[in-house]
């Protein structure tokens, strides 16, 4: 008999309580915890299930094979950049963005793109409305790709197991309704079971399935949090939906650095890959404008010079506004502060905002000398050469300290065209500054750096 339970869960952790709470004990956020009724009918264990745990037996450490993880390339250069080198069968991966970024674009393109079949299952979209956005994507549909229009877990799975595809999409896992569960498609048990009955799937076939989630501010339907630990890896899509560009970052991978980034552009035709995105990023400037600086940054393993720009001008209305765009609240009030006590820089009244242009957001501690730099341009309103690039993170007493592979850095900023990088003298131990044509200058403290550009 069917037993029915009522239980507390909380959208953006899955936090299971009996009673309901206002603050989530799990991940501290208030208001996340919705009512779910739990209907578990009598588990009929799956073949699927039982083949995968007959299959496993261990193994010497020493005996595995370091070259079993197979990959195949999913024919998008970006995308295997993200995944470490390509998509590994029987993996799990699920990519989690905001509605309207781009998630259904991106893999659609990717079946369209991959040469294997690839099962495409949409549960938000009609068939209909996939094929015109497939016409988009390409002028030649391959007779690779299925699409199949279903919500039913069960009948999915069916499908998968018929077909044995290369590839499977599933748009998106919060729609997906499994009759073993009575709670609504996109409920934190419902969603749970789904992903678990999909992850039996993948392993037992060795196919590997690609989930598509959403990430919603109001919390009404379960986050992609809730599934990040059962998954193998984790894609976040981002960006700003005015603009064009996207990011696909690595926040999880199980066969992989987390650190990967992938750059996307979105056109009238899709996606397209963005392969020099420091030629992008900078914005081409006519004459001098004070509050810019560009600063050689560091995403995952690429080098990324990007242009910060400041505005500060004095606080009309009291209470001085710091406004981020791209950029940490917490870091630009801590930087404004060491501008202010070690700098001796009044900017206590002053309103100061800060964009990274292109929309991006950076988390390289190195970006902090350029954020510096351009804040104090716009006060003092005298311009940064636009050949000067900058790496260095800045501590609390406005001593510049070492970042990560300087050389990359300064190689980035050669081969586009600089003519000298400020970097700390204290990251220099193998960077040895003559063996290139760009000026290296090493410095010590921000005050160093400003003797040098404001004389
Ligand atoms: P979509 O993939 O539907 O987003 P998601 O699945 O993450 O909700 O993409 C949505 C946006 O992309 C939509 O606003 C239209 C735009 N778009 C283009 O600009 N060019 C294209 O070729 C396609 C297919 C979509
Ligand atoms: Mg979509």
């Amino acid at each position: 008999m069917a037993k029915e339970k009522t239980i507390f869960f909380c959208t953006n952790c899955g936090y299971e309580s009996p009673k309901w709470l206002g603050k989530c004990p799990g991940c501290a956020n208030w208001n996340t915890l919705v009512e779910e009724k739990f209907t578990k009918k009598s588990s009929k264990s799956t073949s699927w299930v039982k083949s995968a745990r007959n299959a496993s037996k261990p193994l010497k450490i020493k005996e595995i094979n370091k070259d079993d993880t197979p990959r195949f390339s999913s024919g998008l250069g970006e995308l295997d950049r993200v995944l470490g080198g390509g998509i590994v069968p029987g993996s799990v991966t699920l990519v989690a963005g905001e509605p309207g970024i781009g998630k259904s674009t991106l893999m659609l393109q990717l079946t369209l793109h991959l040469g294997k079949p690839s099962l495409y299952v949409t549960g938000e979209e009609s068939a209909q409305q996939v094929r015109m956005r497939a016409d988009r994507l390409s002028e030649n549909l391959p007779d690779t790709v299925s699409i199949l229009a279903d919500t039913n877990l069960e009948s999915i799975s069916q499908h998968i197991e018929n077909e044995t595809p290369s590839l499977v999409i599933l748009d998106s896992i919060q729609i997906l309704q499994s009759v073993a569960i009575e709670s609504a498609p996109g409920s934190v048990s419902q969603v749970r079971h789904c992903t678990a009955a999909l992850i039996a799937i993948a392993k037992a076939k060795n196919v590997p399935v690609f989930l598509i989630g959403h990430i919603t501010k109001e919390g009404s339907i379960a986050g992609p949090k809730v599934l990040e630990h059962m998954v193998d890896a984790v894609l976040q899509f981002e960006g700003d939906r005015h603009l064009s560009y996207r990011m696909l970052r690595t926040v999880k991978n199980r066969f992989g650095s987390t650190s990967e980034l992938g750059i996307y552009e979105m056109r009238e035709n899709g996606l397209r890959e963005v392969t020099n995105p420091s030629e992008i990023l900078i914005t081409q400037r006519e004459g001098d404008t004070s509050g810019v600086a560009i600063a050689a940054s560091l995403e995952g393993n690429r080098t990324l010079l990007v242009e910060i720009q400041a505005l500060v001008s004095s606080a009309a209305y009291g209470t001085p506004q710091r406004t981020p765009t791209g950029f940490d609240n917490r870091r630009l009030n801590m930087l404004l502060a060491v501008l202010e006590k070690r700098g001796g820089f009044r900017l206590g009244l002053q309103d100061v905002f800060l964009n990274i242009a292109g929309g991006i957001r950076v988390e390289d501690p190195a970006v902090d000398l350029a954020v510096c730099v351009a804040t104090v341009s716009s006060l003092e309103e005298i311009a940064i050469p636009a050949t000067s690039c900058f790496a260095a993170e800045v501590g609390l007493g406005g001593e510049l300290r070492a970042v990560n592979r300087l050389e990359n850095r300064i190689s980035e900023a050669q081969k586009l065209g600089f003519k000298q990088i400020f970097c700390s003298k204290f990251g220099m131990r193998d960077a040895d500054p003559g063996k290139y044509k760009i000026q290296v200058i090493p410095v010590g403290h921000i005050n160093d750096v400003f003797g040098h550009l404001f004389g």
